[in-house]
């Protein structure tokens, strides 16, 4: 139901829930007009003796041409309009962006199912965080009901005053607030910011599948081992060593001249060991580092959610003047930069990201499932289109 940004909207949303439809938000342009009250209830009439058959309403600024009666492109996207379990997630066709002048539209080819992903989809913060989450993202469900954060895709359109990149160009990256990869078609401004992400050429050696854990694992990996300033023969611990991040936190350490030390399960231990860990510890099976090692820099790479006696027990192995990273400390930057650098790294050969899983866009469900209990292999993409 195209309707205008103002009192009207907030109205058609309240009422369109009251009747028991999904509404998704905004998912037009923003440069888009405002409809005067006549036309809006003009249109309103037909469209909502439509949507009663349907369970989905979507509310949304609209284009001029919407009212002259030219269609809407339309895009293939999951929406998530409620926080909930996997299942609220709904593959549907959504209105298409167009890009303004400052920005790039990218054809998606794969999206990344990350934990930051399962965190919005299920709301799933402590009693104290409820309030400050849903302010920021929604109160009962994502504010921008087509999730999704991590992207890998083809430059389809270009802006007016666009001027980084060209049609054609491969390209990967992070949305950034406003989150969407999870669609076939997103606009992307060129420069860098955390309501907008980042974007950069991708990797030229990987699938874009592959291109998703880079981009994720890649940008966690970079900035949190860089914050432990580590150097030639330095002793360098990855608690988490087989997650997305943790898998290539090992090899940029090992590139920076460090011994490395990986922690995971035994399952993943072989894996581990063929990145180029030199020693790997099994947290269900080890209690403490070896006696009389200390670590330059222990990394945290799966966060303050996971934890073991293991885990505890290497936060007392930091050497003196070492440091303990974890990598919930602080936020993640969007550096369409360290994006560069990280596909540099890739494509000479020095990091590999780790691909455990991959879903078609039908299957978000089950790749959601994948990814939320908290054990997948490196990376888990979605292939879209
Ligand atoms: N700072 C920020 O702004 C920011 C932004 C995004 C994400 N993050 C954080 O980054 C984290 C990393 O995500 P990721 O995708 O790289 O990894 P992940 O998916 O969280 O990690 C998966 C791996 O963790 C291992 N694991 C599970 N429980 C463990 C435990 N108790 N001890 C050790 N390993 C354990 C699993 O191996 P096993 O199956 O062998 O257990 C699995 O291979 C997120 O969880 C989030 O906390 C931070």
């Amino acid at each position: 139901m195209p309707v205008g940004k103002s009192a009207l909207q907030a109205i058609a949303v309240a009422w369109a829930r009251s009747q028991g439809y999904t509404v998704l938000g905004a998912c037009g342009s923003e440069s888009e007009s405002r409809l005067p009250f006549a036309s809006l209830h003009q249109l309103l009439r037909p469209v909502l003796a439509r949507a009663r058959s349907g369970s989905v309403m979507m509310i949304t600024s609209v284009p001029r041409e919407a009212v002259s009666g030219v269609a809407t492109p339309t895009m293939k996207a999951a929406v998530c309009a409620r926080y909930g379990p996997p299942e609220n997630l709904r593959v549907r066709e959504v209105p298409r962006p167009s890009p303004k002048p400052d920005e790039v539209c990218v054809r998606i080819r794969a999206s990344a199912v990350t934990a930051s992903d399962i965190f919005i989809r299920s709301a799933r913060v402590t009693a104290r965080l409820q309030v400050p989450f849903r302010l920021m993202m929604g109160l009962l469900g994502p504010r921008h009901p087509i999730i999704g954060f991590v992207f890998s895709g083809v430059v389809d359109e270009v802006g007016a005053a666009a001027t980084r990149f060209r049609v054609g160009d491969e390209v990967y990256g992070c949305t950034g607030f406003r989150l969407g990869a999870y669609a076939e078609y997103r606009c992307m401004v060129e420069s860098d910011s955390r309501l907008h992400g980042c974007l950069a050429l991708k990797p030229r050696t990987l699938s874009h599948e592959q291109a998703t854990a880079a981009a994720y694992g890649g940008l966690l990996a970079l900035q949190y081992v860089d914050k432990g300033a580590i150097g030639p023969g330095d002793e360098v611990l990855v608690y988490g060593a087989s997650g997305t991040s943790g898998t290539l936190a090992v090899q940029y350490a090992r590139s920076l001249g460090a011994r490395v030390t990986g922690v995971c399960s035994a399952k993943n231990v072989d894996l581990v060991r063929s990145l180029g860990a030199d020693e790997v510890l099994d947290y269900t099976a080890v209690d403490a580092p070896p006696a009389g090692v200390r670590y330059a820099l222990v990394l945290d790479s799966v966060g303050g959610l996971k934890s073991s006696r293991l885990k505890v027990a290497c936060r007392r192995a930091v050497a003196p003047g070492g440091r303990y990273v974890s990598i919930d400390d602080g936020d993640l930057e969007l550096s369409s930069r360290r994006l560069e650098q990280v596909a540099r790294l890739v494509d000479a050969g020095t990091l590999s990201p780790v691909l455990g899983a991959t879903f078609a866009l039908d299957d978000i469900v089950s790749a959601h499932r994948a990814v939320q209990d908290g054990h997948k292999r490196g990376g888990v993409a979605v292939t879209i289109g």
